[in-house]
């Protein structure tokens, strides 16, 4: 198994405007990236940083998994971390080969048009770790093409 990079790390915001221009005033960052997640219950904005991003997400309601994360750690703050690789479905046949614990059994479809999973932080060291497959950075199949 191969981690690619950091894809970026997830905060939970309880308002994404004010989030957005927290980190333009202070940090000169820039919105590449806005979506509605309905799936997973959340606004997201991504900023970026060099190679890879900070995912804002602001929960769409109290059931989001987002406000219950909020709900149960008080607040706002780190949500998940987002690992990329080259291939989700790889590297999940690989994790559940070696019993690691899953949020997501299967790839699904993300944000931006990636292809994501989550680990469940039990197995995690106590983090949520989403794997992120970028099609815009080179997918399994354009490498086997190459
Ligand atoms: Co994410």
């Amino acid at each position: 198994m191969h981690l690619e990079r950091i894809d970026h790390v997830g905060y939970a915001v309880t308002d994404l405007e004010e989030a957005i221009a927290y980190h333009r005033d202070l940090y000169d960052l820039t919105v590449v990236h806005r979506e509605r997640v309905e799936r997973d219950g959340v606004a997201e904005a991504l900023l970026s940083v060099g190679e890879s991003y900070i995912q804002l997400l602001e929960p769409l309601s109290d059931a989001s998994p987002v406000a219950r994360f909020m709900q149960r750690t008080g607040g706002p703050g780190i949500h998940h971390v987002g690992y990329g690789v080259r291939d989700v479905a790889a590297v999940l046949d690989e994790l559940k080969q070696q019993g690691i614990r899953l949020v997501d059994d299967h790839p699904r479809r993300g944000s931006r048009g990636c292809t994501i999973a989550f680990l469940h932080p039990k197995s995690a060291m106590g983090v949520l770790i989403e794997l992120v497959e970028d099609p815009t950075l080179g997918s399994h199949a354009a490498t086997l093409d190459a």
